[in-house]
């Protein structure tokens, strides 16, 4: 079984208590914000238990992966509460079942910490995301800080071998070194670690 599917398996069932306090003040008040933007056929990938749900616009195709089916139940439910109305698949970020250039918007929220190879996956971000099409990320990066980086560096053998997710990842240089131009960093919280990122396809060159 994949590793990080049977990592987000294990805790998914308490996954939402857990996040609870940092969903309430600070979370939620992102992903209204974050959801305000996407139109048109969208995708999220990492799912997870769903907390985006309640934020989804109401457009005709939405569809939201994630690799772990323990995750994905959680989110199941929040649709059965009747948030939305996505379509929930389970497949690999690294390895998406759709065609080229199928989505007009792709959402990620804390998700490409805990994807083992993120520059794979956000160039299959890329594959599928229209030219014109925009990437909306919130996720928590390695800081330029010394000294909160260096907090970063020490706790990562922790937190990815106790929980999945990495908080040492540099997203925003994984995102250029995939091909996408950064057309807005916004600063969230601690500092520069939470992150609101938008981004597009750059134009390859006829
Ligand atoms: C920290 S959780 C975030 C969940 C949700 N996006 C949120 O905002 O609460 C990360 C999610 O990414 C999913 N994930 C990690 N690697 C993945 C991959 N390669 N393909 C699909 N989903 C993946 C995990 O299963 C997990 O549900």
């Amino acid at each position: 079984m994949n590793k990080v599917a049977w990592r987000y398996d294990r805790i998914s069932r308490y996954y939402d208590i857990f996040q609870s306090l940092i969903e309430r003040v600070l979370f939620s008040r992102w992903r209204a914000m974050l959801w305000r933007y996407p139109r048109g056929d969208i995708l999220e990938v990492g799912v997870g238990t769903g907390k985006n749900i309640p934020y989804y616009p109401k457009v005709k195709r939405l569809i939201a992966i994630d690799i772990s089916e323990g995750m994905l139940e959680g989110a199941k439910r929040k649709i059965q509460m009747g948030d939305g109305s996505p379509i929930l698949m389970k497949a690999d970020i690294m390895n998406l079942p759709f065609k080229d250039e199928s989505f007009d918007c792709v959402v990620s929220t804390f998700v490409f910490c805990s994807v083992p190879d993120p520059i794979k996956g956000l160039e299959e971000v890329y594959r599928v995301l229209k030219s014109i099409g925009k990437m909306y990320l919130l996720e928590h990066v390695l800081s330029e800080n010394r000294l909160i980086r260096l907090w970063e560096e020490v706790h990562n053998p922790i937190t990815s071998r106790l929980f999945g997710f990495n908080v040492n990842r540099d997203t925003r240089r994984n995102l250029k070194v995939s091909g996408f131009k950064v057309t807005l960093d916004k600063k969230m919280a601690m500092k520069d670690v939470f992150r609101f990122f938008v981004v597009q396809k750059l134009r390859k060159a006829q």
